[in-house]
């Protein structure tokens, strides 16, 4: 049903699924014994956060922050503001903040300040899309899932005015849903 809206699949639930147990593998390996703790930002990230977290085979602590730049837009606002805090105090942790995308950049450079201003021991990023075209501020992930062109992508967390988020892959909305005819 919500098919009819996607112009094209751009990434499959298996690609998906086969690159979160790769990433997994290479964050299992980067934080054992290091207990760090992860941070979905919400809303986008539940998705990807939901898989990944269960291919990293060593402890970790999870908890949410939800950052808003967006609102129902498709373009960026250029603000970010907190809307939920962390539940734990990042003092010399090590922290993975996991994102569903990254596009102008703000938000992960938003959040990264702010870790690093609360002295978190080390601050990493994993964001299972990455759209560089879109890129404003300079600032990279550390682990990717995949690139992504300059196009109104939405699924697997990614929305369009809070639809779509449920999507099991990633694909290219079409151009009639978001114009007005
Ligand atoms: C989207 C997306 C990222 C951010 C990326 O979140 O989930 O968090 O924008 O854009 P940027 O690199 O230009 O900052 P949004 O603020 O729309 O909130 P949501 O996750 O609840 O959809
Ligand atoms: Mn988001
Ligand atoms: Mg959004």
């Amino acid at each position: 049903m919500l098919e009819k809206d996607i112009e094209r699949v751009l990434i499959t639930r298996e690609q998906i699924q086969a690159r979160c147990a790769e990433l997994g593998k290479e964050l299992a390996e980067t934080y054992k014994g290091k207990n760090p703790l992860v941070v979905g930002v919400l809303k986008g990230a539940v998705p990807f956060m939901s898989d990944i977290v269960r291919e990293i085979d060593t402890y970790v602590e999870l908890d949410f922050m939800d950052v808003s730049s967006y609102g129902n837009a498709t373009v960026s606002s250029g603000e970010v503001k907190i809307v939920k805090d962390l539940d734990t105090n990042v003092e010399g942790r090590d922290l993975l903040i996991v994102e569903d995308i990254i596009d102008s950049g703000r938000t992960l450079a938003y959040l990264v300040d702010l870790f690093k201003y609360r002295k978190a021991n080390s601050v990493k990023i994993v964001t299972l899309l990455d759209k560089k075209e879109g890129r404003v501020v300079d600032i990279d992930a550390d682990y990717i899932g995949f690139d992504v062109p300059n196009e109104f992508v939405v699924g697997y967390g990614l929305d369009y005015a809070e639809a779509y988020r449920n999507l099991p892959y990633v694909g290219v909305l079409k151009a009639s849903v978001y114009q007005s005819n």
